[in-house]
C-alpha cells in the first residue's frame, strides 16, 4: 500500500500523530520538528528503527521531501505555518485552533483555493464514537430535522499546567480569552449537522484564583449560545471548571441523541443513549437504546476515545484519493472557530448577539482582510484586545517562576 510521507512539528501533543504515522499502513513518519532542544530528538530516539530526521528549526524541516505536514505547534501560531506549508507544495493537518485572527482566516483560507493542497482541521472530538455516531443518524434522517444541541469541554488543566506551560508568561494558554478554545465543544456539532452558524451571543465567567495560580489571564470558563442557518440553536461551554466533562447531546424533530454523562460511568463518549420516534408527532413509538457504536473496537490504544486514530487516518485516505475520507476542510474549521473568536467580541460589546461572518463569500472577506484583532501582541498591532474583558489582569513574576520551577521538578 503507498504510504503518505508525514513529517510532524511540535513533538508534544504532536507524538499522537507521530504515534500514529509511525504504525499506520497507510502513513510513514519521516520528520519531526520542536525548537525545543532534545524534544524531537528524543522522540526520534524512540523509534530508532524508523529512520526519522529530526530538526530545531522550520525552515530547515520544510525542506525535507516529505508529503504532508502535521502542526501540533502552539495554537495560536498555525495558520502562518499552514500557509507557508501548502505553498510548499506540502498537505497540511493542523491542530487546533486554525487561526488566531480574521486576517489570518482570510489568507489560510486563500492559501487553500489557491494551492489546492489538502487541508485538514484536526478536530478530533468530532470523531469520537457518540458523536460520530450522532452524525450518521442525522445524516440518514433518523434524527429529523436539528433544533438544539449541546456540547460541553470542561478540562480542569490545574494539575498539569507546568508541563503545558512551561511557566511561560506569555505562552498561548496563559493569554487565551474565556472563548477562544471552543473547536472541541462546538466542533462535533457542526460535523453532525453540516449546518453554518450564523450569529452568536457570547458569556466569560469571572477571573478567579484558580487563574492566578495557575498564570492564566482569563476568565475561566466560556460559553457560546449560536444560531445555526436553519434557526438551530446550539449551547457550547468549555473551559476549566473544577470537575471534567466531555458531553453532546442533540435534539431533533423525531427525537434526542446524547452521549454518557461521565459521573454515569458507563463509557462517557463512547456510550449513546438514543431516543427517537420513528416519525415526528408517533408519540407512541418511544424507544430507549443505549448502545457503544463499533468505532470503539478500531481505535484502540489511541487517545481522546480513539478519536486520535480516525482524525488521523481520514486525512492520510483524502491524500490517497479515498472518496470515503471524511475530513474537517477549512471552511468547517471556521464555522468551528469564528464562533468562539465573535462570541469574546460579544462579551466585549456587553453581550449583545453578533454575526457570525461568512467568509465562502469572497466580498465578505474584504471587510476582514487587515482585522489583526486578538490577544497576542506580537500579532494584534494597534487592534490588541484583553485576555479578560475587564482588563488583562496583571500576575506577579512569582506565579510564573513557581510553576515553571515545578516544571523543572525544582
Ligand atoms: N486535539 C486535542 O485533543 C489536543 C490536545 C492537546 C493539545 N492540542 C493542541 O496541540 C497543540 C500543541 O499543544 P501542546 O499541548 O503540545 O503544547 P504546546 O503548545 O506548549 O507545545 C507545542 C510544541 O511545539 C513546539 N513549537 C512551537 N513553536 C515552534 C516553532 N516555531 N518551531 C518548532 N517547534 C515549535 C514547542 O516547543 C512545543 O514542544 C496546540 O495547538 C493544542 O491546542 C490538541
Amino acid at each position: 500500500m503507498k504510504k503518505v510521507r508525514i513529517g510532524v512539528m511540535g513533538a508534544f501533543r504532536g507524538e499522537s500523530m507521530i504515534k500514529y504515522s509511525a504504525e499506520a499502513d497507510n502513513a510513514e513518519i519521516v520528520a519531526i520538528c520542536d525548537k525545543m532542544e532534545g524534544r524531537a530528538k528524543g522522540i526520534c530516539d524512540k523509534y530508532k528503527d524508523k529512520n526519522i530526521a529530526s530538526y530545531e528549526s522550520f525552515d530547515e524541516f520544510i525542506k525535507h521531501d516529505m508529503d504532508a505536514v502535521v502542526l501540533a505547534n502552539y495554537a495560536n501560531e498555525h495558520a502562518p505555518f499552514a500557509i507557508k506549508c501548502m505553498r510548499a507544495g506540502k498537505h497540511v493537518f493542523s491542530e487546533v485552533l486554525p487561526v488566531q485572527t480574521m486576517k489570518e482566516a482570510v489568507e489560510l483560507i486563500e492559501a487553500v483555493e489557491e494551492t489546492g493542497m489538502i487541508y485538514a482541521y484536526g478536530e478530533n472530538y468530532c470523531y469520537m464514537p457518540a458523536p460520530y455516531e450522532m452524525r450518521r443518524l442525522y445524516r440518514n434522517g433518523t434524527l429529523g430535522e436539528f433544533e438544539y444541541g449541546e456540547g460541553e469541554y470542561i478540562h480542569n488543566c490545574e494539575p498539569i499546567w507546568d508541563k503545558i506551560t512551561y511557566g511561560e508568561r506569555d505562552h498561548w494558554r496563559n493569554n487565551m480569552y474565556a472563548n477562544f478554545y471552543c473547536t472541541h465543544s462546538i466542533g462535533p456539532l457542526i460535523h453532525i449537522t453540516g449546518l453554518r452558524p450564523v450569529k452568536v451571543t457570547g458569556y466569560e465567567s469571572p477571573f478567579i484564583e484558580r487563574k492566578v495560580r495557575n498564570g492564566a489571564k482569563s476568565g475561566l470558563f466560556g460559553i457560546e449560545m449560536i444560531e445555526l442557518e436553519n434557526g438551530g440553536i446550539v449551547k457550547s461551554i468549555h473551559g476549566d471548571l473544577y470537575k471534567d466533562s466531555i458531553w453532546y447531546t442533540v435534539y431533533g424533530s423525531k427525537g434526542r441523541a446524547e452521549s454518557a454523562r461521565e459521573d454515569a460511568e458507563n463509557g462517557d463518549i463512547s456510550t449513546i443513549y438514543v431516543n427517537i420516534d420513528e416519525e415526528s408527532g408517533a408519540y407512541d413509538t418511544k424507544k430507549l437504546e443505549c448502545y457503544k457504536p463499533e468505532t470503539v473496537s478500531r481505535a484502540g490504544g489511541y487517545g481522546h476515545g480513539g478519536s486520535d486514530f480516525y482524525s488521523m487516518y481520514h486525512f492520510t485516505e483524502k491524500i490517497l484519493g479515498n472518496p470515503e475520507a471524511d475530513i474537517i476542510g477549512v471552511y468547517e474549521a471556521l464555522d468551528m472557530f469564528l464562533p468562539g473568536m465573535f462570541a469574546y467580541r460579544s462579551v466585549l460589546k456587553g453581550g449583545i448577539p453578533v454575526e457570525i461572518p461568512n467568509l465562502r463569500d469572497k466580498a465578505e472577506r474584504e471587510k476582514w482582510r487587515n482585522d489583526t484583532t486578538c490577544t497576542d501582541k506580537s500579532v494584534a498591532g494597534d487592534m490588541l484586545i484583553p485576555v479578560y474583558s475587564k482588563g488583562t489582569p496583571d500576575i506577579p513574576d512569582e506565579v510564573y517562576e513557581k510553576v515553571r520551577n515545578k516544571w523543572l521538578g525544582k
